[in-house]
């Protein structure tokens, strides 16, 4: 099978909708971080470029079919007018008579955007009607929201039948460098995972165990592991209900030769807000009355020692409650040591993605995804209905 990409399509004058992942955190009515907004520039950039007429089209929050004027996409419009330092034309409607309107009237290399697809019910449904009138609106489709292609939805599914169509940039950098992860043969393979529960990365680790050599514990997922393993962990974070799942996932990881490193020590406080009681203990010196918000330094230089020695390096989840200053210094040590890191590079959606832009690292890492489900369900393995579409046997 291959992804067919932008180079497949004829959108010389053509109009093209296009598809991206505009789901970006607002604040006071403003885009706070348009790291997805940037994301899609090269293939936006690449379309103008050849004469085409643009109408994106994304979603933004979960609206559940509703109007919901703190979810109108007017923001991203804005900063992406300011970008690309054209008008997009903006409109607040999505396959009504102001957006037909719209889109008959680009001219060539001109961008157009549609109000949040969500808002009308049918694009969760996938219904095909509304998948028949998205379509109407353009003569082929691009796929560029990489972050919604777990969804079978009008927009990422529906309309890719019904035009000709192909993967963006980002769809196809995403697509190349994830799967690269899943294909493995370069070792040492650190996988490092973080954030709150094992619940999310349950599927993460047991395809990714297969290819890597050392899997790196921290976050709050690995209080459950400790946990599991005999550990006080006083009043931290663990799923009480996945011990036995923790225990059978390190004794897989053990089946398959593979190293488990958990936290040597941690960052402890009573609770969150008492930063200023927090303290470095080691792993086994955690009171009952103690929290953990985040990796010692023990164990950041332990595991940024094996970060360096690692040919290819995928990362996802925060090795602490990263938002509060005095609990983000693993997250840090981690970044920079994937960052350093000569091997290939991958830091997984989400927080982890949030935490190396925030950081200044994000240049240095190979590949910093903008998905956050849709790159984990990637890397456990799953076919993403927006992907697949995409695809067509060979030759
Ligand atoms: C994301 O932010 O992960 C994507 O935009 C998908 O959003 P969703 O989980 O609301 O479908």
């Amino acid at each position: 099978m291959r992804l067919r990409t932008l180079r497949d399509l004829e959108v010389e004058g053509k109009r093209v909708l296009t598809r991206v992942d505009y789901n970006v955190p607002l604040q006071d009515g403003r885009v706070a971080d348009d790291t997805r907004i940037r994301a899609t520039l090269p293939t936006i950039a690449a379309l103008r470029k050849r004469g085409a007429r643009l109408i994106l089209c994304s979603h933004l929050g979960r609206p559940k079919g509703q109007v919901r004027e703190d979810l109108r996409l007017a923001p991203v419009a804005d900063r992406l007018s300011a970008l690309l330092d054209i008008d997009v034309r903006y409109v607040r409607d999505i396959t009504g008579d102001e957006a037909r309107t719209m889109a008959s009237q680009l001219g060539p290399g001109e961008v157009g955007l549609l109000e949040n697809l969500r808002f009308d019910p049918r694009e969760e449904q996938n219904d095909p009607e509304f998948a028949r009138e998205l379509a109407s609106l353009a003569e082929c489709y691009v796929n560029d929201a990489f972050g919604a292609a777990h969804r079978a939805h009008a927009s990422t599914a529906g309309v890719a039948a019904l035009l000709p169509s192909a993967a963006g940039l980002l769809m196809e950098r995403e697509i190349h460098a994830l799967t690269r992860v899943l294909e493995a043969d370069e070792h040492p393979f650190v996988l490092i995972l973080g954030g709150a529960k094992i619940s999310d990365k349950i599927g993460v680790i047991e395809n990714l165990s297969r290819r890597a050599d050392t899997l790196l514990l921290g976050g709050g997922m690995a209080n459950t592991f400790l946990k599991a393993l005999g550990y006080e962990v006083g009043r931290s974070l663990a799923e009480e209900d996945r011990l036995d799942e923790a225990r059978r996932l390190l004794s897989l990881a053990e089946q398959r030769g593979i190293e488990v490193v958990l936290p040597s020590d941690a960052v402890v406080a009573p609770e969150l807000g008492a930063v200023e009681q927090a303290r470095t203990v080691p792993i086994d010196g955690v009171g009952p009355d103690d929290a953990i918000f985040d990796i010692g330094p023990d164990t950041v230089a332990r595991f940024s020692k094996v970060i360096g020695d690692a040919a290819l390096v995928v990362w996802n989840g925060p090795m602490g409650v990263f938002e509060v200053p005095a609990f983000r210094e693993g997250t840090r040590g981690i970044g920079q040591a994937v960052a350093a890191c000569p091997g290939f590079t991958v830091v997984g959606g989400g927080d982890s993605a949030a935490a190396v832009e925030e950081l200044g690292l994000a240049d240095r890492i190979d590949h910093v995804s903008t998905g956050g489900g849709a790159t984990l369900e990637f890397l456990e393995g799953k076919e993403l209905p927006g992907v697949q579409l995409l695809m067509e046997e060979n030759g």
